[in-house]
């Protein structure tokens, strides 16, 4: 059938028509809104390249939960800024660091908010790696055992999630196997299974203060330009045991989103990240373009090609909007 019989303006007529056949839908359910936690008191400090994004002391950490609970937002992902950095990452799997007393605090005070964890190192180490130094490369395997210590202390803490995001080769079946060598065999492992060496990470090392001193982390995440190689990647964490399959970042990587969606049947989370959040906020503090409303359409993009879950900055405000 062609015009003039068919006329696809017919289901366009209104707002009632319009929501009637409307493919994708956007949900504060499907996000998951991260967290930067840093030492002392009484701290809510704002992140001068990602404007509305606050890094927070443990103690104002259950405020913003229950915000984020009263918007429908159920999950958090949490990024922690430790008192002291060392070569070996120590930080990141003591028993008292940040992001165990974070956990802690929410499990305590909001139990029903979901807490994921980033497993990485790159926070926790004084020259930036994502894992150990030995002869200046970031070794796999000697970084392998720590990841291992890190989710398991996670796990101890009280979080729902683990995510690692180091992508060291096999992780996932590391931290998969220490998990249910304790007793953690409920605990889901959302891996980053396709993470790229993205220039869009900029604002996100200032907010965690994380970028490598020296070189960059090319030697471990993914080359932007390689689609078939995302595919081999994820295969190899559903293999090792993998719950949640993540792609990041999301909007220059939508391709790989959708190849993804195609080809696993596990969820499909992307992560929404900082540059991607900076760029619409600068456009919008300009008055360039309506930052509200591209928000909401970059994260139904995501959701349309595919991704169940949204890692995002934007959950707040989106949120809101949601709720008219
Ligand atoms: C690494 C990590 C990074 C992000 C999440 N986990 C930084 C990196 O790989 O350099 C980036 C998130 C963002 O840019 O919003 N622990």
């Amino acid at each position: 059938m062609v015009f003039p019989e068919y006329r696809p303006r017919r289901l366009r007529r209104n707002k009632q028509l319009r929501s009637l056949i409307r493919e994708t839908r956007l949900s504060p359910e499907q996000f998951i809104y991260p967290l930067f936690v840093l030492p002392g008191k009484g701290i809510r400090d704002q992140v001068s390249s990602m404007p509305g994004v606050f890094r927070l002391s443990v103690d104002q950490l259950a405020k913003e939960a229950k915000e984020l609970i009263g918007l429908g937002i159920n999950h958090v992902i949490l990024f922690g800024l430790p008192e002291k950095k060392d070569s070996m990452g120590s930080g990141a799997h003591a028993k008292d660091g940040i992001i165990q007393k974070a956990i802690k605090e929410l499990k305590n005070k909001v139990p029903e908010l979901m807490v994921t964890t980033d497993v990485c190192l790159c926070e926790y180490t004084s020259h930036g790696h994502c894992g150990v130094l030995i002869n200046k490369m970031v070794d796999n395997d000697a970084t392998l055992d720590i990841l291992g210590q890190v989710a398991l202390s996670h796990a101890v803490a009280g979080a729902d999630i683990v995510a690692p995001s180091d992508m060291m080769d096999g992780r996932v079946a590391e931290i998969r196997g220490i998990l249910d060598e304790n007793n953690f065999d409920q605990i889901p492992i959302m891996a980053y299974a396709v993470k790229y060496a993205s220039a869009f990470y900029g604002p996100f090392r200032d907010a965690a203060a994380c970028a490598p001193q020296e070189g960059d982390r090319q030697g471990y995440q993914m080359d932007p330009a390689n689609a078939r190689e995302a595919m081999r990647e994820a295969t190899l964490d559903v293999d090792e045991g993998a719950d949640i399959l993540m792609v990041k970042p999301a909007v220059a990587y939508l391709d790989i989103i959708s190849r993804l969606r195609d080809e696993f049947d596990l969820p499909i989370a992307a992560y929404h990240v900082s540059g991607e959040y900076a760029m619409i906020k600068a456009a919008a503090a300009n008055g360039w373009i309506d930052g509200e409303r591209v928000m909401a359409e970059t994260l139904l993009s995501i959701h349309r090609a595919g991704a169940d879950i949204i890692i995002t900055y934007g959950a707040k405000e989106v949120a809101k909007m949601l709720q008219g």
